[in-house]
């Protein structure tokens, strides 16, 4: 039996921590989901425009696999099972013409880990167009990385211009290597890159030394009617291409990403090996086994994710009408499932109302009118330009794919009828508009 010494508790004890990670906030796109759940938990009706999960189930095939692989438990691969980075380069040749070869693809437990991952061992600092996700920032801070981002201009519908990436490489020393992250089609903007606009970027990464990053997580998600094209069509001897199962294969919560880098770079994967090694292992057995069916091309699955595809694209559409009737700015995105809405035209308005950074203004639109979206000063943006990121899966996923199977059109009644969440929630901000900005 313990002795009362021994149980009275020391509670003044304070552990030193890694300062590095205490000047860390929680991820604002994870902050903004527990904190609207909150919401609705008091009884709040808000809408969320706040977090990108795709809204519809995962495919049936690789549910199957999943519940199949179940009695799978031996620790796998730390690349990952082979016959998995063999079926997805071969989805990745059929799709968009990559040339990934396995002995230089690793699987992790979502593409966030895997870029951390590149980064951490990736020297040079990092550069970030802005605006960009939310979390390629911190992760460079957590190594300890510098980040530099490239304002990018609404005129050029955000996207990083080959000048502009020259201009910041000035300003950097010339002979360290650098690494750039882009990320199309695009969160926050929906954004996709054309080819030539592509082949431009490349020209000065070769020129500088760039290592690019390639983020196609939304690569599934393209409805800019153009196909999807990469870093690696251009760059492919310095481009790492990172994707995964999240957003076109709606399985965000299976924690499967793919890295795949050239052959010129076995020492990078070497490193990333030796890495998850000592770190994670590998990612769980069954659902590496599931997400050979992923990568399968089996055509029902693919036509189930072209048909999601064509609701995002619905979906986004509307908004940015929306958005735009009522006198915002804001580009038609091309893929993904966000929007860039800006209130500059209002922004007299804001002024007087103490509403003229991003902060205040989302901040605004949560207590007053019970509409979460994210401030543009969280993806890298000056606080001062009132703009916001707005996601567009606010619905109920396998119920509006249902009624998309035998919907003459996907048009803005459509949506109305079936999304009626997007409709209120750009009802409220055009009341916002109408009733605060517009008087
Ligand atoms: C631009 C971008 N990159 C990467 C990720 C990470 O995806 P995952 O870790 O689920 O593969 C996300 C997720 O929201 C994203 O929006």
């Amino acid at each position: 039996m313990l002795g009362p010494r021994a149980m009275t508790q020391n509670l003044s004890l304070q552990p030193i921590m890694n300062s590095q990670i205490t000047s860390l906030k929680e991820s604002s796109t994870l902050a903004i989901h527990q904190r609207v759940k909150e919401l609705k938990g008091q009884g709040q009706n808000v809408v969320h425009f706040g977090f990108g999960q795709s809204p519809f189930a995962v495919p049936d095939n690789i549910q199957q696999a999943l519940r199949e692989a179940s009695h799978q438990k031996e620790y796998l691969p730390t690349l990952g099972l082979r016959e998995l980075r063999e079926a997805f380069c071969s989805f990745q040749k059929e799709l968009y013409g990559y040339d990934f070869h396995p002995d230089t693809v690793l699987v992790g437990p979502g593409s966030k880990e895997l870029i951390f991952q590149a980064l951490f061992v990736l020297e040079g600092p990092l550069l970030i167009p802005a605006p960009s996700w939310v979390s390629y920032g911190p992760q460079a801070h957590i190594r300890g990385k510098t980040v530099h981002t490239i304002l990018t201009k609404k005129a050029n519908n955000y996207k990083l211009t080959p000048e502009e990436l020259e201009q910041s490489c000035l300003h950097l020393l010339v002979n360290r290597q650098k690494i750039l992250i882009l990320n199309s089609p695009n969160n926050p903007t929906g954004t996709v890159y054309t080819d030539s606009e592509l082949a431009a970027l490349a020209e000065v990464c070769r020129q500088h030394g760039i290592i690019v990053i390639s983020d196609e997580i939304y690569s599934l998600t393209n409805f800019s009617g153009r196909p999807h094209r990469g870093f690696a069509h251009h760059y492919p001897e310095g481009t790492i291409t990172t994707g995964g199962l999240s957003k076109g294969h709606s399985a965000g919560g299976y924690r499967l990403g793919i890295l795949a880098a050239p052959l010129n770079f076995k020492s990078v994967i070497k490193a990333l090996t030796a890495m998850v090694s000592e770190t994670y292992s590998a990612v769980s057995a069954p659902t590496q086994y599931a997400a050979i069916a992923a990568y399968s091309l089996d055509p029902k699955m693919m036509s189930y994710i072209e048909q999601c595809t064509h609701i995002h694209r619905a979906t986004g559409h509307y908004l940015h009408r929306r958005f735009q009737q009522m006198g915002l700015d804001c580009i038609q995105p091309e893929g993904a499932f966000y929007l860039f809405p800006d209130f500059e035209p209002f922004l007299p308005q804001l002024r007087k109302l103490h509403l003229d950074d991003s902060p205040s203004l989302c901040r605004h639109l949560l207590d007053k009118y019970a509409v979460a979206t994210l401030p543009a000063s969280d993806f890298y943006f000056l606080p001062e330009f009132p703009a916001c990121r707005v996601a567009t899966v606010d619905y109920d996923g396998p119920a509006v794919h249902r009624a998309a199977l035998s919907a003459p059109q996907l048009d803005d009644s459509f949506v109305e009828a079936h999304c009626p969440r997007l409709k209120e929630g750009a009802d409220r901000i055009e009341h916002f508009i109408r009733s605060e900005l517009k008087k």
